[in-house]
């Protein structure tokens, strides 16, 4: 995590190793050259200089590319980054340019921002995005470049209480998003499910939030047979890990739900070699949710919020699940397993079972659940699914806020006579059509009702595609585990905190 400074220095005089400047595309008063945006008070020949060093290096402005030019003359700093924000950015575009171009400063140690930045809503945005393009994994080896390690925010009133907060909540959200992509990228053999219930409880040290982890005798005793079940073909027994901020003057009660497949080779329905490349990043929505819990409480949010990571390695061997086996979920639903590739709906299942329990208010799950999300929605863009559509439409207002693609997508009713059984209340599998839809289905089966009867408010979020970067990275994203759903359940949390 790099350094956020706000100041009050002006854009020509401030002297660190790089400047990132706006570059939106030529408009009418000048055609040809685009226009440097933010940094108000460039002398109009700086200003010009840049405009004519863009045209020259073929920089258009558009959203999503950053050109490297050298400081002109005016100018404090020996290299300026013109970051493309398009026509009128919005907070997202904001977030995106800042994060690309810390990102092609990786080996520059400080650098300054100058982004248009109207409102403390832009400013957190800015701020945020160069924050976590500043990140690289270093578990195994150092960064070829080391990341950016002082970005300075260049605002005309660095004091602003506003202001303040903004970087302050775009740090805890960095910090939180790094600590998922962490745990994502960390090798599996490095990361067996005591491992992450173990970073659970380090993650809650010195904050007010308290863990509890179930360990194979506990899940036993609980009986939690679709966790164990999964984890059982693993030398490596499995976890359900229980992580909650409960502040005393919490009013809302939310609970999430997070699959944490350390990792999925497919049980003896076993994935072909190209499949499993990625699948240490079967435990991304596990990660997801502890992130967010750690934000929440560093946010303070005046709500209860709880997380459950459903833990297990899903491995093959004379110990593990068979296709035909069926196993008990905690709450004594039937599960007929078909195919042991399809692990997550049944770690997920006894998770939301036990979250149902505690009667909260909503719950969220998150999950790399299904190849048929990457399919239909492809590698950006989550899937968001549920049983109530006020609640769902609430969490893509969340992720619209927090700029994470999400979609709606149905949960047609007659999905679930695919998953009959002949031998089970279900089976594990059912049409392969729509199977992200299926998927959800399955998960719904296991949501709980309120006391007045009606089921409890569930959003099902299935980030397969989305969590995991193979191809180039891009905006403030990375290659490798990007931390998807963190900011979208934070923001969800700070909606009904009133925040
Ligand atoms: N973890 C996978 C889903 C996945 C695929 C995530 C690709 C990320 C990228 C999940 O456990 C799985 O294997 N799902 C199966 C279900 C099928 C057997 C019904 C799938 O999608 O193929
Ligand atoms: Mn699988
Ligand atoms: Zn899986």
């Amino acid at each position: 995590m790099p350094r956020l400074l706000l100041s009050s220095k002006s854009v020509k005089s401030v002297s660190v190793d790089a400047l990132v400047v706006g570059l939106a595309p030529a408009t009418g008063k000048r055609p040809g050259a685009p226009v440097v945006l933010g940094g108000d008070d460039l002398p109009r020949a700086t200003r010009s200089a840049l405009a004519d060093a863009a045209l020259a290096v073929g920089a258009s402005g558009e959203a999503g590319t950053v050109h490297l030019v050298p400081g002109t003359p005016g100018l404090a700093t020996p290299l300026v980054a013109l970051t493309g924000v398009g026509t009128d950015p919005d907070h997202e575009t904001l977030r995106r340019a800042a994060g690309a171009a810390v990102r092609a400063l990786a080996g520059k140690r400080r650098v300054a921002l100058a982004l248009p930045t109207p409102d403390a809503g832009a400013l957190g945005a800015v701020a945020e995005g160069a924050a976590l393009g500043a990140y690289a994994f270093t578990r195994y080896r150092a960064a070829e470049r080391e990341p950016v390690a002082e970005v300075s925010l260049l605002v005309d009133k660095p004091r602003d209480k506003a202001a303040r907060a903004a970087v302050e909540r775009a740090s805890v959200l960095a910090r939180a998003v790094a600590t998922a992509r962490d745990l994502i990228n960390t090798a599996p053999a490095d990361l067996a499910p005591a491992d992450l219930a173990a970073e659970a409880v380090r993650a809650a040290e010195g904050t007010s939030l308290t863990v509890r982890v179930l360990d194979e005798q506990a899940l036993a005793d609980g009986g939690y047979g679709g966790i164990l079940g999964v984890g059982q073909g693993s030398s490596r027994p499995p976890r359900l890990v229980v992580v909650e901020h409960s502040p005393a003057r919490a009013t809302a009660h939310l609970a999430f739900v997070g699959k944490g497949i350390t990792f999925d080779s497919g049980g003896l329905s076993l994935k072909p070699a190209a499949g499993m490349e990625t699948m240490k990043s079967d435990m991304s929505g596990a990660a997801a949710v502890l992130a967010a819990l750690r934000a929440v409480a560093e946010l303070d949010l005046p709500i209860r919020v709880t997380g459950w990571l459903a833990v297990a390695e899903n491995m093959p061997s004379g110990t593990a699940i068979r296709p035909s086996d069926v196993l008990t979920m905690h709450g004594g639903t039937t599960v007929e397993v078909l195919n042991t590739d399809a692990e997550g709906r049944l770690v997920l299942g006894d998770a939301l079972v036990a979250a149902s329990q505690e009667q909260p208010d909503a719950i969220v799950d998150v999950a790399t659940l299904t190849g048929a999300q990457v399919v239909a929605l492809g590698n950006r863009v989550s899937g968001v699914m549920g049983n109530d559509e006020a609640f769902r439409t609430a969490v893509l207002a969340a992720a619209e806020r927090a700029g994470e693609s999400f979609w709606p997508m149905p949960l047609p009713d007659e999905l679930r006579a695919t998953l009959d059984s002949p031998v089970a209340d279900l089976a594990n599998i059912g049409d392969r059509a729509g199977g992200m839809l299926v998927a959800a289905v399955f998960l719904r089966e296991f949501v709980g009702t309120s006391s007045l009867g009606t089921p409890i408010p569930w959003a099902h979020l299935d980030i397969a595609g989305p969590a995991f970067v193979t191809g180039e990275p891009w905006g403030y994203t990375h290659r490798g585990g990007t931390g998807v759903a963190v900011r979208t359940l934070v923001a969800l949390a700070e909606d009904r905190a009133g925040r």
